[in-house]
């Protein structure tokens, strides 16, 4: 940590002496059994979830499904029905508003348009009360982080989009919390200076150790940033866990379409061993093989998903009984460094598969209503049961 960044984040870099404060670590945010309900309607039923000193976590899911109620709950903006939240192993309802170590940082818009950058971010502190020169420091310091110092003396609307979020940003971290919240910290930016924001702010709180919490339904800005994520429905957590994990190894059907794009075949189990599992599905002339065996009953209905990255094209039919089809290319599009085919299979089934440019040359580029099957390995299906 540099002294730039220590200055902000106060309190320094934390020792762990004996494994109590090591644990304190591992659950620095602890969200404990709770519900949110407006009403008759449950916003967020029965969390529970852990957040590590320093993480960059992010909560996940369609529009609707709880993330800012939870996000709120967070920063004490609303409080819980029921359940617990401890920062630090504190009890965030015991604490008073302003003894809370939380911020929350909204939309660039929220800067007020009337103020020069400097004093957007001291505003704050200001009225706080800190100390003249102290405040001047740590604006500065916090200014500097963000590389908006030359911008000091300007106002929010000769600042570009990009630049805004860093001074709203600025005007959190100033404030030193041990908890930083971002609600869809990027939706005002437009493509390309969001990616160039997404790595900087990445960066940024990296060096000032913050943990943060940031909401999105953005799942390339998640899989971009965050360290774990958590993917939410209908005011639960269907899946937690890093971006790797979450993408490779889905726990359910709306996990594996939620995060990227996949191919998902319906079918039920035939045969089940330590080492692999059959799957008889309508939507292959073949059989589905996976090189695990899972738990449950033969005959039980399971989905298998197949990233489109993990299906190869052939001209010739695949060898094997297994995990492959025949079918019709039924639409391509060139994505630069790779292309998207569509194949229609005799099923009626369509699957989509991701072929490098390398690999496409190698086959002989296929093109619109030309024959062709689709293969994948035994280790690249994922099964499914719920
Ligand atoms: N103050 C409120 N009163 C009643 N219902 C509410 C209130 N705030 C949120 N809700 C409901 O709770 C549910 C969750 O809302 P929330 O704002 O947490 O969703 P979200 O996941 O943040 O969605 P989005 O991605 O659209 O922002 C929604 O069905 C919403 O209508
Ligand atoms: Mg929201």
């Amino acid at each position: 940590m540099s002294d730039q960044s220590s200055a902000l984040a106060g309190a320094g870099t934390p020792s762990f002496a004996n494994s109590s404060a090591a644990s304190a670590a591992e659950n620095f945010v602890q969200i404990v059994d709770v519900v949110k309900k407006f009403g008759e309607t449950a916003a967020v039923k029965n969390v529970n979830l852990s957040v590590k000193k320093g993480e960059l976590f992010a909560l996940l899911g369609s529009s609707g499904c709880g993330k800012s109620t939870l996000l709120r709950m967070l920063a004490g903006l609303e409080t819980a029905t029921s359940g617990k939240i401890l920062i630090d192993g504190e009890d965030l309802a015991q604490m008073p508003p302003y003894r809370r170590p939380v911020n929350m940082m909204f939309q660039s818009y929220a800067l007020f348009p009337h103020m020069t950058v400097e004093s957007n971010v001291a505003f704050g502190l200001k009225q706080e009360g800190v100390p003249k020169a102290e405040l001047k420091e740590r604006v500065q310091t916090a200014l500097e982080l963000v590389q908006m110092g030359r911008f000091a003396k300007r106002k929010p609307h000769q600042l570009s989009g990009g630049q805004q979020q860093r001074v709203a940003l600025a005007r959190s971290l100033v404030k030193r919390p041990k908890l930083l919240l971002l609600d869809e910290p990027m939706s005002a930016l437009d493509k390309q200076i969001r990616q160039r924001t997404q790595i900087e702010l990445v960066n940024i709180l990296d060096r000032v150790g913050v943990t943060c919490i940031m909401v999105t339904h953005d799942q390339e800005e998640a899989m971009t940033m965050a360290s774990r994520l958590a993917v939410m429905s209908e005011g639960q957590i269907v899946q937690l866990g890093t971006p790797h994990e979450v993408y490779e190894f889905p726990n359910t059907r709306f996990s594996a379409e939620f995060i990227g794009s996949t191919n998902l075949f319906d079918g039920h189990v035939v045969e089940d061993e330590p080492d692999h599992v059959f799957v008889e599905t309508t939507d292959l002339s073949t059989r589905l093989y996976v090189n695990h065996g899972i738990t449950g009953p033969l005959g039980m209905p399971v989905t298998i998903s197949v990233r489109p990255e993990r299906i190869a094209l052939t001209r010739k039919p695949p060898e094997g009984a297994f995990n492959w089809g025949r079918g019709t290319i039924s639409n391509v599009a060139y994505m630069g460094g790779y292309s998207l085919y569509h194949v229609k299979l005799d099923s009626g089934k369509t699957v989509i598969a991701n072929v490098s440019s390398l690999a496409l040359t190698e086959i002989d580029s296929p093109s619109w209503g030309d024959e062709i099957y689709v293969r994948w390995s035994a280790s690249a299906g994922v099964v499914l049961t719920a």
